[in-house]
């Protein structure tokens, strides 16, 4: 049974059989005794977390976890995209092993998705596999990262290009740590809810319209909704297609245009969700020259990606690069890329497209 929880704060169950857990959503629950009861009693836990991060909530976490960990260990990464990589992932594990944890140590990831991803992939690996817990403190990552297992580091060659599926035993999404999130991290966290309507719910992307100024000044029922119906969707789908055998690809609606972005300018310099904003408008286009949707629907999304702050023209790294960088994204089959489209309003799907359409979108949407 799920503890019970403050008021006003919500569960979404993410159904995997054994692999089975909830989502917590609510304001405060990083100092709610109940959002920590319940996970496998254990003598040490490690809260991975990083610089930017550790000063304004790893304390309050250490508090919270004290009454259920003899030891409470810490490890504060280098802040960044360009740190999702081997040496620090390193940093994770010289810490486990220096403090002599055993394969019951809980590991508590602590921060944005590049936290979350790190910690997901060290848990899955040390002693073959700890116990793991992700507590989310950006809008990105409380409403996609945190959920649904997938952990990896980056490669200079491809993102996220070396990882694991890995379940975590809880998610915890304290609302109020987005307070201190700045502007342009909320805008990339916006583009991964917006990335929900056209993909699964034309209801939630009429919601997103209506009420994308109240996302943008942070009022609290609106980001309560936003990561709600955003996380509800994730758990719909990862509990059909926890591996992405199939269905869960369309989740990464903008990303293989947004993750060529990201490794091409070299990590770190656009934002993830940023890259994926840009990458939307992209397989708009890609899906409005397909015949699959109109210019009305392609403008009408593009335009609800600029009002959250985020770019709608890619870099100019030159076609080439573009599709070199793209032919290694993890779903391409056969060097044959495969994109993510909009098949009809609130429907995705996946499928390949002629180098030279893909050339004229990225001649259209990059300057
Ligand atoms: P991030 O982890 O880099 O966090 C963004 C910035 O905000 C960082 O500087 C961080 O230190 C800071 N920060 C975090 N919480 C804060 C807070 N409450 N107040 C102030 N500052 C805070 O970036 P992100 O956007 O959270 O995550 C992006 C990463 O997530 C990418 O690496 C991407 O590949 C990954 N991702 C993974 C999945 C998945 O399914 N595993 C899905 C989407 C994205
Ligand atoms: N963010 C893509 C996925 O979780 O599958």
């Amino acid at each position: 049974m799920p503890p019970p929880l403050p008021h006003a704060s919500q569960h979404v169950h993410i159904a995997l059989g054994e692999r089975s857990y909830d989502i917590l959503i609510g304001a405060g629950l990083l100092d709610s005794p109940q959002a920590w009861q319940g996970l496998p009693r254990s003598a040490a836990a490690l809260i991975v977390t990083n610089a930017t991060v550790a000063p304004l909530y790893a304390a309050r976490l250490r508090a919270a976890l004290a009454p259920h960990y003899r030891t409470v260990h810490q490890v504060d990464l280098p802040d960044g995209e360009e740190h999702k990589d081997w040496p620090t992932l390193n940093l994770v594990f010289d810490t486990l092993l220096a403090r002599g944890c055993d394969r019951q140590t809980v590991v508590f990831a602590l921060g944005g998705g590049v936290v979350g991803d790190m910690a997901g992939f060290a848990a899955a690996s040390y002693m073959r596999g700890v116990p793991f817990v992700q507590v989310p403190t950006t809008l990105l990552a409380q409403v996609d990262s945190s959920v649904g297992g997938k952990t990896a580091i980056n490669h200079p060659r491809g993102k996220n290009m070396v990882g694991a599926f890995y379940q975590p035993l809880r998610v915890v999404c304290d609302l109020d740590t987005l307070k201190t999130l700045p502007a342009r991290e909320l805008s990339a966290g916006l583009a991964e809810v917006i990335k929900y309507g056209p993909i699964a719910d034309m209801a939630f992307l009429d919601w997103i319209e209506s009420n994308i100024d109240a996302l943008m000044r942070r009022d609290a029922a609106a980001l309560a909704h936003a990561v709600r119906r955003s996380c509800e969707i994730k758990a719909d789908v990862v509990g059909v297609d926890e591996r992405e055998a199939g269905l869960r690809a369309i989740l990464n609606f903008g990303h293989t245009f947004g993750h060529a972005i990201e490794a091409g300018l070299g990590y770190g310099k656009w934002l993830h969700g940023e890259a994926v904003g840009c990458g939307m408008v992209m397989a708009l286009q890609l899906s409005r020259r397909l015949g699959l949707v109109d210019e009305a629907f392609a403008q009408r999304i593009t335009a609800l990606i600029a009002r959250a702050g985020l770019p709608i023209v890619g870099p100019a790294l030159g076609a080439d690069r573009y599709l070199e960088l793209m032919r290694g994204d993890k779903k391409a089959e056969g060097g044959q890329i495969r994109f993510v489209v909009i098949e009809a309003p609130g429907r995705a799907g996946v499928r390949g497209a002629p180098d030279d359409v893909v050339r004229q979108v990225l001649a259209d949407c990059t300057r």
